[in-house]
């Protein structure tokens, strides 16, 4: 099938560039990248569904391998391009993979932030026009650090944005000292990619968790995470605060273009809200949000799902994904085409059948014009 006149573009795409490994091999707690005489490739463990694996399979070698293995197709910019050649992809904002920069301590994060930026900025600069980045912040580092990391980003030629999980500086994404954070990003044209990795409490998953591999905290954790930070910034104003503020969210928004009706009815008839005066008529609301200042990843998987996400923030909104390198092919060649990119390409095109210049926008115009990536700079 032809491609798109921009060419294909992939806007969720991760890779741990080489010294992000180093500090993940030398850890003892999760993030942790560790080898085990049951299995060829180094483990990566990063979830906290994954903690009790980690700890039989380190006091009994029979145990199940805990996490998943740390193929090239994590650090390798090499495995990056053979991975969009092998699936038409022209060009890729790649991120950091979660928990990004989270766990670091705040006398080292600015330094380390600094590095990785300067790292995923020299890999892209190896592919001049095929590879851009979101960058890092250093969260857990004093707002002052935090700023001076956005400062340096915007200088960096291949840099389109910043990858965002959930804890913000500890208190989540609706902490009002985020909100010069905020206010930066959008000064300096950065987009917020918000992606999730804490999940819900493990308890929701149950005593039979452990049966049901990732699963559950995958495709229910992740989407859940993602949709409650949005709406906690939303229903703290920080839209309105930050109106030049653009975010991205990952997952095709987690289950917010869902209900984002539901949440409407939630917030006006809520006698707090109404007696605290938030109920103005000319209030913006979560479908105003969602058409002016969010994108979505169609990252879904359906094309159910692909045609509510863009009618709820428009077809000219939402931006194709891999999630690469997580989720490889099982019992097929991880050289060889990926399902979990062919099940999105063709969700896109099944949802915008007939209307070819939505399928462009989404495959690849949407994230050209939105992160500029016509323009080197
Ligand atoms: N699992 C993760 O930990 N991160 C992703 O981005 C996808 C799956
Ligand atoms: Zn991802």
């Amino acid at each position: 099938m032809a491609s798109p006149a921009s060419g294909i573009v992939d806007i969720h795409t991760h890779m741990y560039p080489p010294s992000y490994v180093e500090i993940m091999e030398s850890r003892t707690t999760i993030p942790i990248v560790r080898k085990f005489p049951q299995a060829s490739d180094p483990r990566l463990i990063l979830l906290e569904e994954e903690v009790k694996s980690l700890e039989d399979a380190l006091k009994d070698p029979q145990a199940k391998v805990p996490g998943r293995p740390l193929t090239t197709h994590y650090s390798s910019v090499q495995q990056k391009i053979h991975f969009m050649d092998t699936h038409g992809i022209q060009k890729s904002v790649v991120s950091l993979a979660n928990p990004w920069l989270d766990f670091l301590d705040a006398s080292e994060s600015p330094a380390i932030a600094k590095k990785i930026n300067e790292e995923f900025s020299d890999l892209c600069g190896q592919y001049p026009r095929r590879l851009f980045f979101f960058a890092a912040l250093p969260l857990t580092a004093s707002l002052e650090d935090i700023l001076s990391s956005v400062e340096h980003v915007r200088g960096l030629k291949y840099c389109r944005g910043v990858i965002l999980g959930t804890s913000g500086l500890g208190k989540g994404l609706d902490d009002p000292r985020l909100l010069p954070v905020y206010k930066a990003l959008a000064e300096s044209k950065l987009p917020i990619f918000l992606h999730p990795h804490y999940g819900l409490p493990s308890e929701v998953w149950g005593d039979r968790a452990g049966e049901y591999g990732h699963v559950l905290p995958l495709a229910l954790g992740f989407p859940m995470e993602t949709t409650i930070a949005v709406t906690r910034m939303f229903l703290a104003g920080v839209f309105d605060e930050v109106r030049e503020l653009q975010i991205i969210l990952a997952h095709s928004g987690g289950t917010l273009p869902f209900l984002a009706g539901r949440i409407e009815s939630c917030v006006v008839h809520d006698g707090q809200l109404l007696r605290e005066g938030k109920l103005a008529k000319s209030r913006r609301t979560v479908w105003d949000v969602l058409k002016e200042q969010i994108y979505l990843d169609a990252v879904v998987y359906s094309p159910t799902s692909l045609k509510l996400a863009a009618e709820s923030s428009g077809a000219d909104r939402v931006m194709f994904g891999t999630d690469h390198p997580f989720f490889p092919p099982l019992e097929t060649d991880e050289q060889g085409e990926w399902e979990s990119v062919t099940w999105n390409t063709a969700a896109i095109r099944k949802a915008t059948e007939g209307k070819s210049v939505e399928t462009e926008a989404i495959l690849g115009g949407n994230a050209t014009r939105v992160l500029r990536l016509d323009e080197e700079f």
